[in-house]
């Protein structure tokens, strides 16, 4: 019997890296989903199986409370609010390590009322990995919940700042690593375990609140990887394979993700944690701008233009999905492809308010995906372009990213839109993007501003073309 469940973990196990190898295309990343999915299901029934399990009732009460509340959010929950919804799935990965570690702490103590310690003899590494998934998964639980309310506009984005704050910071983590070193040592010191959680929850808050919204879907990528960890450690505690080898997976895979992304902004991890930059705007406010002008152009302009262009790069932004443009837009791409134009699409790494939202958003509009080009691939050709049409993006087109040195966009490489004969950019105003830095794209004078809700501009182009 350990035999066929040992092997039914490996099989899930081969089933995740297959998955995780799958979603490195937009062309596999579906049937990646699915193995994953199929690793997981088979992953749950077998230990299911496996555990001498006295009473299914909690276990079926939280399987249909659970999986109906996760159904019910995969199915409302928008495309633009995606990143706040992994942040909270990291945060209760982070809080299920935490409670099941205590809960198998507990098993162990002997006593459930944790007044006297009877447990066997606990080797140290299972110790020690308990202390670890408990501080890791608590930092993850909390850490998260501010990420989502960063980004759920429940707290402001902007860096909250205080004198001494990684000093502090640093000294709750040894604090909390001094008493976990105790604990090993005598794990009756059950208190240790409560003040370590403590110290965690608190830490998790506090590292996440100097940190700004810009910056926030690296922190949920790092929060993922940690609640990846979490879990590893809660697999050594339980000695289940397959918790130790999934947490192993996400842990890494979180964590390379996190290093793209740092790569695409153009900044060090250690920037990102621990410089605090970005500053924020509620809604309707917008950054102190000097007087200037630019051109508006109407969308029968635009379509002239267009009409006349041979080669159009296409720039999407978060702004086409908020507008849910991507089925017209592709519609417009596909006129001006039939009148013999060249036309593509230049993806920025972090356009959008998730890795790979660009390509999930026209992947939907059946885009195919030979016209969907990396930054890198496509930057050099802007200046052989007609027109780069860029429909709700701004910080990924904001040229401040190169010379601004005050600018929390400093560094990140941006696509060099400004290269072609024409930028036209289609936007409802003049407001800043994400970062919150205003653009100077918009006031150059090759640059035409067709402004409005990006589907009823596009439609509107659109209908003028086939016209
Ligand atoms: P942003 O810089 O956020 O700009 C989007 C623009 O879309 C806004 O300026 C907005 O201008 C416009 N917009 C909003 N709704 C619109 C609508 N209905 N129709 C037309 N335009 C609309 O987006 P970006 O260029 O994609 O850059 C992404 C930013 O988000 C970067 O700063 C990035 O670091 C950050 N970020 C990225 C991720 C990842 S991993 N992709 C996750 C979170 C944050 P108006 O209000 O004037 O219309």
């Amino acid at each position: 019997m350990k035999e066929l469940i040992y092997l039914a973990y490996l099989v899930s196990a081969v089933l995740f890296i297959m998955g995780l190898k799958l979603l490195s295309s937009p062309k596999t990343a579906r049937r990646g989903n699915l193995l994953g999915a199929v690793g997981m299901l088979i992953a749950i029934v077998v230990t299911l199986l496996d555990k001498a399990i006295i009473d299914f009732t909690f276990i079926l009460i939280g399987l249909v409370v659970g999986g109906g509340i996760g159904l019910l959010l995969a199915k409302r929950v928008q495309m633009t609010a995606m990143p706040q919804m992994v942040g909270l799935l990291n945060g209760f990965g982070g809080g299920a390590s935490t409670l099941v570690a205590f809960a198998e702490y507990m098993r162990l103590s002997g006593d459930a009322s944790l007044t006297v310690w009877t447990g066997a003899n606990v080797s140290y590494d299972v110790l020690a990995t308990l202390v670890l998934s408990l501080l890791i998964g608590t930092v993850t639980f909390t850490g998260s919940l501010i990420a989502f309310a960063k980004l759920q506009g429940i707290m402001r984005g902007a860096p909250i700042l205080y004198a001494m704050q990684k000093q502090i910071n640093a000294a709750m983590l040894l604090g909390a690593i001094v008493l976990g070193v105790l604990f090993v040592l005598d794990p009756s010191l059950w208190l240790f375990l409560i003040i370590i959680i403590a110290i965690a929850a608190i830490l998790g808050v506090t590292s996440v609140i100097p940190i700004g919204g810009a910056d926030m879907p690296v922190v949920i990528s790092l929060l993922n990887s940690y609640s990846g960890l979490a879990a590893a450690m809660t697999g050594f505690v339980l000695s289940n394979n397959a918790l130790i080898i999934t947490g192993t997976l996400v842990g890494a895979s979180g964590f390379i993700l996190t290093s793209i992304m740092c790569k695409a902004m153009n900044r060090s991890l250690g920037n990102v944690l621990f410089a605090g930059v970005g500053v924020d705007y509620a809604a309707g406010e917008t950054a102190a701008t000097e007087q200037r002008t630019v051109v508006r152009y109407t969308p029968e302009d635009a379509a002239f233009m267009l009409e006349n262009a041979q080669s159009v790069i296409i720039v999407p932004g978060y702004g086409l999905a908020v507008a849910q443009a991507q089925h017209v837009l592709q519609e417009l791409a596909s006129i001006l492809i039939s009148r013999g134009a060249t036309v593509r699409y230049a993806i920025h790494p972090v356009a959008g308010r998730m890795p790979g939202h660009m390509n999930v958003l026209l992947a939907e509009a059946n885009v195919p995906y030979d016209l969907l080009l990396e930054m890198d691939q496509i930057n050099d050709d802007f200046q052989n372009t007609d027109v780069a049409l860029i429909i709700g993006a701004n910080d990924v087109v904001n040229p401040a990213a190169r010379t601004k040195k005050s600018s929390p966009l400093y560094g990140m490489p941006i696509l060099n839109v400004d290269y072609a004969r024409t930028t036209m950019v289609v936007k409802r105003s003049l407001n800043p993007g994400f970062a919150g830095e205003d653009n100077d794209l918009f006031y150059e004078k090759k640059t035409m501003m067709v402004f409005g809700d990006a589907k009823s501009v596009v439609t509107n182009l659109v209908q003028v073309l086939k016209k």
